[in-house]
């Protein structure tokens, strides 16, 4: 299928937007910088920190797998057994985990838990992180997906 293209120039930090691409949801994000620092914090308590055995582009690279660091990229479907997971960018909350939470996407199938890089947390049933599709950009605000 052809890429889709969409224009992120208005998305604000902390902003998440669901583009469709083949059929399937992704979620683009703009991480504020603080939520990028805060993403290494996390690589104890995450199942792949390094996204070893998780699916991404070869050009996609460190704890915040995207190609800008504030911008993430990722399909929306749970890789348990393919829900959408939640939006859940609040730091601490109490449902998810209170101080290991800062951040992320919620599966409210079966509890997976997901960070604002897509890597997910241990003690959940998936068992990989969010897949980043293949992107790129056209100057600053165009986001190429495909
Ligand atoms: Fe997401 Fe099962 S489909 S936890």
């Amino acid at each position: 299928g052809a890429p889709v293209k969409a224009d992120i120039g208005k998305l604000e930090p902390g902003q998440m937007v669901v583009v469709e691409w083949r059929g399937k949801p992704v979620y683009v994000m703009h991480r504020t910088p603080e939520q990028v620092a805060d993403l290494p914090k996390l690589d104890g308590i995450l199942k792949d920190p390094q996204s070893e055995i998780s699916e991404q582009p070869a050009y996609i690279g460190g704890v915040d797998r995207s190609l800008r660091p504030e911008i993430l990229v990722v399909v929306g479907l749970c890789t348990h057994l393919g829900c959408a997971p939640k939006f859940r960018p609040e730091v601490g909350a109490a449902d998810l985990g209170g101080d290991d939470w800062l951040g992320g996407f919620f599966c409210p199938c079966h509890g997976s838990k997901f960070d604002l890089a897509g890597r997910v947390y241990s003690g959940v049933p998936a068992s990989a992180n969010l897949v980043v599709p293949p992107y790129s950009f056209e100057g600053d605000n165009v986001l190429v997906i495909g």
